[in-house]
């Protein structure tokens, strides 16, 4: 099985996949589901969390993970994908890939005979959703009908995310400058479950869930100075949040640029769920490996 989007995974799958990443975050689940199993980790672009928190998920389920800087390998000089794939194939259990264009993981997928997972392209970051949905579930408890209101980019993160909120039910409404609304990607999936807004307080009216990411992600660098204009009006401040319902937990994928898109107060006050959140990417990893690596 690949994970190349969310929606890869069905809802059933999602829910075995946070139900054992729960028991192994409380420490009832430690078998090494992955003994002697190695996995490839091809990195275009710069990582911490996800590299991380793969790498020790590995040696956790007693297997192995070989970290792989694009430009270190021949792919960087012109070897193809297709015969990237077919060699990796033949040595490893998995490949783990973050790429710029969402098509690389695609053509990697389709010469892989091992299981490929998507650790983030410009279109999705599944394994980002799961731990967010894995943190609203232990933060909130019941998913159907919540409110959850991505302020910002609507980027690879909100993409990921707003498809598995859907699946469970989670109402979802976004608060973004013109022209970086949602994608005809979303739109095409979702049409109609989405409240749009370019007002972000009037977007964040009665939140349970706000949730921000920085607005220059990777590859988006040669944008900076216009977009920290255009998005000057949505940062997650506590003007922003005085709009969404008491309890309210705070979200951020991270990394986060404190006082662009989030300020530090808010990133680090009462209602935020930042670094459960940052941890959950390992619990959550951990059980998608179990599940999808053979
Ligand atoms: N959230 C996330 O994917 O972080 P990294 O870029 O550090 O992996
Ligand atoms: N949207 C950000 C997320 C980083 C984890 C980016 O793509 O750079």
């Amino acid at each position: 099985m690949n994970v190349l989007s969310i929606l890869d995974l069905s809802k059933k799958d999602i829910e075995e996949i946070l139900d054992l990443a729960m028991e192994m975050k409380r420490g009832n689940e430690k078998r090494k589901f992955l003994n002697d199993k190695n996995v490839a980790m091809i990195f275009e672009k710069q990582s911490t969390r996800t590299r991380v928190s793969f790498e020790v998920a590995m040696r956790q389920l007693g297997g192995y993970a070989i970290y792989l800087n694009k430009n270190d390998l021949q792919l960087g000089r012109g070897e193809s994908i297709q015969d990237t794939a077919k060699v990796l194939s033949r040595y490893v259990d998995g490949i783990i890939v973050r790429t710029f264009e969402h098509e690389t993981v695609e053509e990697m997928a389709k010469y892989s005979s091992v299981p490929v997972i998507n650790a983030l392209t410009n279109l999705e970051h599944p394994c980002q959703s799961l731990a967010d949905l894995f943190t609203i579930k232990e933060f909130k408890g019941d998913l159907k009908g919540l409110k959850l209101v991505w302020i910002g980019d609507v980027n690879n993160v909100c993409n990921s995310l707003i498809l598995i909120s859907s699946l469970f039910g989670i109402n979802i409404s976004i608060g973004s400058p013109r022209d970086y609304g949602p994608s005809r990607y979303i739109l095409d999936k979702l049409d109609g479950h989405i409240k749009y807004y370019n007002d972000p307080y009037k977007a964040a009216e009665d939140a349970d869930i706000i949730y921000t990411d920085v607005w220059v992600s990777m590859g988006n660098e040669d944008e900076k100075d216009k977009r920290e204009i255009d998005f000057k009006e949505f940062q997650v401040n506590q003007k922003l949040l005085s709009h969404a319902k008491k309890d309210a937990i705070v979200m951020h994928c991270l990394p986060a640029i404190r006082g662009k898109e989030i300020t530090s107060d808010v990133m680090d006050g009462k209602n935020s769920v930042i670094f459960d959140q940052a941890e959950n990417r390992l619990h959550t990893q951990k059980a998608l490996l179990a599940k999808v690596i053979r």
